[in-house]
């Protein structure tokens, strides 16, 4: 039985990939390649700081998810051999901190608010660009909690990331239900012990270690059939 359904935030129900667009206007022909690689290289980071410390205290080395993305941008861009006009990295930035949400983000909280079951985000993103974004796409009369890893310092795989949902709601793992379309996400939130649900909008396989999502769908609307 689920009696709270948690989100990931960045790709599950904002568009991240949305930034390919302003990429390519800013820079023609390498917008895909630096959307693609700045988010990989932002996950990347999360991971070198949380298992070079991985301390209950939180790492050492912990920068917060903004920092990490500005930062991921600038090792992209020289990567790429781009080279940013005046402005340009402000407007990226600008516009990751008022992503858009997919279409059926809000109606999708809103039916599960509506089922009387509890919602809240669960990210790597910090706190301030948590309540930027989820204010900006109206999600927050939906939402009981944002929950951000902020207070462990520690990044999205770490056990102690996931545990955040336990002390910030009186449900066992086994009634949290974990929705994320990041199949890496979805891999550890099941190793971690919740009921998962991948939103698999690209139709990726999905990864070739750990168990499978409990739950696979195409959109977020995919959700609702299976609560
Ligand atoms: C998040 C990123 C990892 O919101 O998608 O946690």
């Amino acid at each position: 039985m689920v009696k709270l359904v948690a989100f990931d935030a960045y790709g599950t129900l904002f568009d991240v990939y949305s930034m390919g667009q302003l990429a390519e206007h800013l820079f023609p022909s390498h917008g895909q390649a630096l959307a693609l690689m700045w988010r990989d290289r932002q996950i990347e980071y999360t991971r070198l700081v949380t298992m070079s410390d991985p301390d209950a205290g939180g790492s050492r080395h912990y920068l917060p998810f903004w920092e990490l993305t500005v930062r991921s941008l600038r090792y992209c861009c020289k990567r790429l051999g781009l080279a940013p006009g005046a402005g340009d990295e402000q407007r990226l930035m600008d516009q990751y901190a008022k992503l858009t949400g997919f279409p059926d983000s809000l109606d999708v909280l809103r039916s599960i608010k509506n089922k009387g079951l509890s919602t809240a985000i669960l990210s790597n993103g910090s706190r301030e660009m948590l309540s930027t974004v989820v204010n900006a796409n109206g999600l927050t009369p939906y939402l009981d909690q944002v929950v951000s890893v902020e207070d462990v310092r520690l990044f999205k795989t770490a056990p102690q990331a996931y545990a955040l949902l336990l002390s910030a709601f009186p449900v066992a793992k086994q009634e949290i239900l974990f929705v994320s379309s990041n199949a890496w996400d979805a891999l550890a939130a099941k190793w971690f012990g919740f009921q998962v649900f991948w939103v698999n909008r690209l139709g990726h396989p999905f990864e070739e270690i750990g168990e499978r999502p409990d739950y696979e769908g195409k959109s977020l609307s995919d959700v609702l059939a299976v609560l």
